[in-house]
């Protein structure tokens, strides 16, 4: 069996190593923070996704995965190695490869004491030309080798979702294999072909192709929420007409599919908004204004304006008020606030003299200056106790069963922003103050 080495331990790399090591690879993952290492080796993830910690734990225990600080022990000791470290955003959204630069030379520098073949996957969201023009010459620079003939390349893209993060990389809907020569491609397929217990389409290409799949891919889902909220602001000024309803009508066609069609408060995370903004980024440096791209950016930056506007109508006067927000995680079952349209909404409801209390069930502070005025409660009563308007942003499971009464027990003034669509607006509407996302109301 190959031996697999994961460099990077966030999300993908992390998610990646418990699942090899559960299907009884010997693996190895390296991260740079000694206090990482020594917490995944006591079976602790870094951050908080469901079912992880727990994966984790029967990996090290059964002694498949271990974490390591040293990259070249890593390298040496393995068969393969995925590069599954971040590639954040710049200041000006275009991305920033320094960790990947960094990954290639020391994977190179470990080859250069190997000797036997091994095979590079670029896993990271890298944009096109990146897998050749940057880690192929850092490697082959650091090592003294040739790729394609000495070692081997690839571009694997991931497709998983956070929250759902172990259960979409053992069972993903396609994979990628993007090839800088066939031998290199094959390793990868046969690998993956062992390691997927079900039939999965695998796409072999070229390495830009396979970079550029990922970036289309995530505009796409991008594409599509920007379109249920435009089309959410349209049904807002349509009394008796709810987006909800229409984008149930037009998911059904199978061109079109239900996924990824609920309007509410924008996309966040630390993937669309980043790689939408990378893309777009690219596509001008290739001397293409992607039109498409920025409309789809400025839709999502102007929903959160517009849950801020729904929120302010309703209090009127902002000095003395109180607005609970339900939710701070940029979605459900994860503590992830990058991006978080939730921290958009709090600042500008800060700045107008709101006073903001926020609940969520995971996120329990914000460690960031800039958010001191914003509390966080520790409850669901205690977010909403006193205040004049709740918002709700992120659509957790523990507020869909909350009901008009918790909301008029509990609230000054009882009234509510639906933001992620959770409730039945003809039961609220009867008893308090309610508004939704893209629904049909007197409050445009
Ligand atoms: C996204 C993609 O869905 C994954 O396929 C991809 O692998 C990943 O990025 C990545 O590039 O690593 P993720 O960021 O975990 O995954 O989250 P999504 O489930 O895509 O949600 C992103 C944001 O869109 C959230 O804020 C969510 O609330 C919002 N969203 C999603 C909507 O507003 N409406 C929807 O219908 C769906």
């Amino acid at each position: 069996m190959l031996r697999i080495s994961i460099i990077g331990a966030g999300y993908v790399g992390l998610s990646t190593a418990v699942c090899f090591a559960s299907r009884g690879y010997r693996v190895i993952t390296s991260t740079q923070k000694e206090e990482n290492v020594r917490n995944l080796n006591a079976g602790r993830a870094p951050f908080y996704e469901p079912g992880l910690d727990e994966a984790l734990t029967r990996s090290i225990e059964s002694k498949h995965l271990h974490a390591e600080i040293s990259r070249a022990k890593a390298v040496s000791g393995t068969d393969l190695s995925f590069i599954t470290v971040a590639t954040p955003d710049q200041v000006d959204g275009t991305i920033d490869l320094s960790y990947i630069i960094s990954a290639s030379e020391d994977i190179g520098r470990a080859l250069r004491e190997k000797k036997a073949y091994h095979v590079v996957i670029v896993k990271s969201t890298v944009t096109p030309g990146t897998t050749r023009d940057v880690v192929k010459r850092a490697l082959e620079e650091t090592s003294d080798l040739v790729a394609g003939r000495d070692f081997g390349l690839c571009m694997n893209p991931e497709f998983l979702r956070q929250g759902s993060a172990i259960e979409d990389t053992l069972h993903p809907e396609r994979v990628v294999i993007g090839q800088y020569d066939e031998r290199s491609g094959n390793v990868l397929e046969e690998l993956l072909v062992d390691f997927y217990e079900h039939p999965v389409p695998i796409l072999k290409m070229g390495l830009e192709s396979a970079e550029m799949v990922k970036y289309a891919s995530n505009s796409f889902l991008a594409t599509k929420i920007s379109y249920a909220n435009e089309m959410a602001n349209v049904c807002e000024r349509v009394p008796g007409v709810d987006v909800s309803k229409v984008m149930a009508g037009v998911g059904l066609d199978h061109r079109i599919t239900p996924q990824f069609l609920n309007a509410g408060a924008g996309f966040g995370g630390s993937c669309l908004p980043k790689d939408v903004k990378a893309l777009c980024k690219f596509a001008e440096a290739c001397g293409y204004n992607a039109l498409l791209l920025r409309a789809v950016l400025a839709i999502n930056d102007a929903q959160v304006r517009r849950v801020v506007q729904l929120a302010l109508k309703i209090l009127g006067k902002p000095e003395g008020k109180k607005v609970a927000l339900l939710g701070l995680a940029f979605k459900p079952n994860t503590d992830d606030l990058r991006e978080a349209p939730s921290l958009k909404i709090a600042k500008a409801l800060i700045t107008a003299g709101v006073n903001v209390s926020a609940f969520d069930p995971v996120v329990k502070k914000i460690a960031l200056p800039e958010f001191d005025a914003l509390e966080c409660a520790d409850s669901i009563w205690a977010c909403l106790v006193g205040a004049h308007c709740c918002v709700v942003v992120t659509e957790w499971e523990q507020f869909k069963v909350l009901t008009p009464d918790d909301f008029i027990n509990h609230m000054a003034r009882p009234a509510v922003v639906d933001a992620r669509r959770i409730f039945d607006p003809r039961q609220f509407r009867e008893r308090l103050t309610f508004i939704a996302v893209g629904l049909g109301n007197d409050f445009v």
